[in-house]
């Protein structure tokens, strides 16, 4: 019998994760969050933060594995190498902006330094991808308060 629950991929971006200068808490942290909302997660990935590379990963994800949800950490913030938005958005066929405002409005309480995270999300086709910033924190944080309210999203979108 098919598995009906939801499936989801992790996408962490990170040059010094991916050279394997710095563990990936962040990766492991969301993967245990969407198994105890109900998730299947069918792949984690570690990747630098280059734009064609995260553009391959997410369609990959998306078209080839059909996950419902994918949620990447890191990349998000100033500095030169940061291209999570911008890869998202360039595999985006629908905005879905109120995910990434509610993190930002949400993560404004807890710190100002919310506001540096160019976090977005969007659908591409049948997929719902989040971006979360990089740190352990922010990723319990900022997905601890939307996980709750993806499913009824996913419901529709699929
Ligand atoms: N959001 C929450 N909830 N908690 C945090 O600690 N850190 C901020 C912001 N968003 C933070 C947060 C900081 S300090 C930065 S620089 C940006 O996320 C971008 O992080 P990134 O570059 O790791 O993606």
């Amino acid at each position: 019998m098919k598995d009906p629950r939801m499936t989801a991929a992790v996408v962490t971006l990170s040059d010094k994760g991916a050279k394997g200068e710095r563990e990936d808490k962040s990766g492991p942290l969301i993967k245990q969050m969407l198994e105890d909302a109900g998730y299947r997660v069918i792949e984690k990935v570690l990747i630098p933060d280059e734009l064609e590379r995260i553009k391959i990963e997410l369609m990959r994800l998306a078209d080839g594995r059909q996950a419902n949800l994918i949620i990447t950490t890191g990349g998000t913030g100033f500095s030169p190498r940061d291209c999570t938005p911008e890869a998202t958005m360039a595999v985006a066929t629908r905005n879905a902006p109120g995910i990434a405002e509610a993190i930002r409005a949400f993560s404004m309480t807890i710190t100002d330094r919310a506001m540096l995270s160019r976090e977005v999300s969007v659908i591409r086709n049948q997929t719902l991808i989040v971006n979360l910033p990089g740190s352990p924190k922010a990723v319990s944080e900022s997905l601890g308060f939307v996980l709750p309210s993806l499913k009824h999203g996913l419901d529709i979108l699929t």
